[in-house]
């Protein structure tokens, strides 16, 4: 894990829609290798606070050490934490609201290479927990859940055309015996597609239906909408919420959240995208989406 970088995606692009300020409190929810973080802690320096969560315990252990490195421990905390929770989150750090938050949402390519049945090339357990508290793996959907509910995650979660196709070979496949490794489940789907590749840019058979195994487990959607919901009581006039994207679902939620709220001011009225430069250089942002508004408090 320590060999693995996670490079950050838009960092640029987001830290200055957050416009960071010294003597302010900021949130990063999504604290993963600490890209943001570290970045929020120089600029709102000498006295800026930064309050970083992650529900990988992993991730969680991996900041704070890095965050110990390089800046006073007065400055920031570190929770093992749902953004869904973001509010208590707050409360717990000793505050009530704050002036910016980002969530860079998803996974880090630590996780993505730790083993933990995200990537299709893993040959250990299909777990795609992020949180390692939580109850459903990969493993229960696609081995215990009924052929309809199965086609529903992958066409719902992961645009999956194929959706009904893969989760009529899925069932067929797990009469002979159960799918174990993350490997064999991704041999299975393309199997099942054959050469057809998913969608104009080539990606692997198994992409989508691997994020929306992954979105499922992760219960992603639902906690994306929780934090949405919470963030009129925790934000100070002005405060920026900062949110990255990457697949369309996603980004669909946080659209029409600001879109339907008069409380915020749309910063960006079209997503900001990846430049041709960074996608070059870092291809897994290519699908990124980032939306910013501020938070009008109309008392
Ligand atoms: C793309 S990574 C963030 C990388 C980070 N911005 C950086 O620069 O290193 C996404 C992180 O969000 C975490 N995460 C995903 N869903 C979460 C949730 N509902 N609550 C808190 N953290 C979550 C993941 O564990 C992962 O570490």
């Amino acid at each position: 894990m320590d060999n693995i970088e996670h490079i950050p995606v838009m960092l640029k692009e987001s830290i200055e829609l957050l416009n960071i300020k010294q003597s302010s409190i900021y949130v990063d929810g999504t604290a993963g290798a600490g890209g943001f973080s570290e970045v929020i802690l120089k600029l709102s320096a000498p006295d800026g606070v930064l309050i970083a969560l992650d529900s990988d315990e992993n991730a969680v252990n991996y900041v704070k050490l890095k965050l110990e490195k390089k800046f006073e421990k007065k400055r920031f905390k570190v929770f093992h934490s749902n953004f869904s929770d973001v509010d208590s989150v707050i409360r717990d750090a000793g505050f009530e609201k704050v002036d910016g938050i980002v969530l860079d949402l998803g996974i880090s390519s630590i996780q993505l290479e730790s083993g933990r049945g995200f990537s299709f090339k893993d040959e250990g357990y299909l777990d795609m927990r992020i949180n390692t508290d939580g109850k459903t793996t990969a493993f229960d959907i696609v081995n215990y859940y009924r052929e309809e509910e199965i086609s529903d995650i992958l066409w719902n979660y992961g645009d999956e055309r194929f959706s009904r196709k893969i989760a009529k070979k899925i069932i067929e496949y797990r009469k002979k015996k159960l799918i174990e490794t993350p490997l064999e489940l991704s041999k299975l789907i393309k199997n099942s597609i054959g050469c057809r590749q998913n969608g104009r840019n080539k990606i692997d058979p198994a992409t989508r239906s691997f994020l929306a195994l992954r979105i499922a487990v992760n219960n992603e959607y639902e906690y994306l909408m929780r934090f949405l919901d919470k963030l009129k009581n925790i934000l100070n006039h002005g405060a920026v919420v900062c949110i990255l994207a990457f697949h369309s679902g996603e980004d669909r939620l946080v659209k029409n959240f600001f879109k339907n709220n008069k409380d915020f001011h749309i910063m960006t009225k079209k997503p900001l995208v990846p430049s041709f430069e960074e996608i070059k250089a870092n291809p897994r942002s290519r699908s990124a989406k980032l939306r910013a508004a501020s938070f009008i408090c109309q008392k």
